[in-house]
């Protein structure tokens, strides 16, 4: 992996293979009574959060003290962003105490890009705008590997709100890179021009998503949404025509959602809460991925000798 952590696009196919069978082995050492590994003690890693989070943020911080980190959580309410100052006087902040990682997540696309430019610690962009959210693509293909023996072939129709989302431009360019097979469905509006050049097809019929392995919903972004701008006529008629309801599945699809999920809008609760959505282990993923994650970027060690020394120490 490079330094940083700032795209799906800076992953091969090579580092998200280590990252998810790293986070496997991660798994076998939190389902024990003792959780915690020595691997990360004396380093410290800052959750710069100027956006809420409940998923990410809390995750990243079990995962930094999982593996025996200091961890400063930072949210941009109650600091002094509140009084005016910048990113850079923050970043710059930061790193005179001494982070060897930022865990950053802001409104502005780009962001995590500028924070890079200015620190010498780790950058991970834990969601930048409409951007990017490097990460949950990373638990959701770990979330995929679980129930599914390949990517390669494998059919994801990623429904909704395209146009707002980090997560569907993450998840698109992580999954073609694996083999995978990804339509983007959706209302026009919701769909950006273009998008097919990160490795995906584009429908705009609600029906392609029972020819899908794997159903991954999409939040309405109504925080994202220009005002005045009728992306759609109301909600009620994209819960008519877009919502995804029991009746446009076929049994067996797995269905997915990143959250928070608006129920009865894009998902209905049927769906979200029958036995072949994965919402739940998305966040369990979550977790290990993330210590993976903060692993492979800050011990920098082959993949061998740091499957070896998680066995040693569990
Ligand atoms: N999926 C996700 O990023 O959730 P949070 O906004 O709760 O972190």
């Amino acid at each position: 992996m490079n330094k940083h952590l700032l795209s799906a696009a800076d992953l091969s196919a090579a580092d998200i293979t280590r990252v998810l069978d790293t986070a496997a082995h991660l798994a076998t050492v939190t389902d024990r009574a003792i959780k915690k590994l020595p691997t990360l003690r004396g380093r410290t890693v800052c959750n710069l959060f100027f956006e809420d989070s409940t998923r990410t943020r809390i995750s990243f911080e079990l995962a930094a003290k999982r593996l025996s980190a200091d961890v400063i959580n930072f949210s941009a309410k109650g600091s002094s962003v509140s009084k005016g100052e910048s990113l850079k006087d923050t970043a710059i902040t930061l790193e005179a105490m001494g982070v060897d990682a930022i865990v950053i997540r802001h409104g502005a696309s780009g962001a995590p890009w500028r924070l890079a430019e200015w620190v010498d610690a780790v950058v991970v962009n834990a969601g930048d705008g409409t951007h990017e959210h490097p990460t949950q693509a990373l638990l959701d293909l770990y979330t995929m590997r679980q129930r599914f023996p390949s990517f390669d072939g494998l059919r994801v129709a990623i429904v909704g709100d395209v146009l707002h989302s980090r997560v569907a431009r993450s998840n698109i360019q992580a999954l073609a890179l694996m083999g995978a097979r990804v339509t983007v469905v959706g209302p026009p509006p919701l769909i950006p021009r273009g998008i097919e050049a990160l490795g995906c097809e584009v429908s705009y019929s609600i029906d392609t998503i029972r020819d899908a392995d794997v159903v991954y919903v999409l939040r309405m972004q109504r925080e994202r949404m220009l005002e005045g701008a009728n992306y759609v006529p109301s909600l009620r008629e994209y819960t008519a025509r877009w919502g995804v309801t029991p009746e446009r599945l076929r049994p067996g699809q797995k269905v997915m959602h990143p959250g928070p999920m608006n129920r009865g809008v894009e998902i209905d609760a049927a769906v979200a809460d029958a036995a072949d959505a994965l919402i739940e282990r998305q966040v369990r993923s979550g977790l290990v991925v993330r210590m993976a994650v903060l692993y492979d970027l800050l011990t920098h060690g082959p993949v061998e000798v740091k499957v070896a020394e998680i066995e040693e120490v569990a």
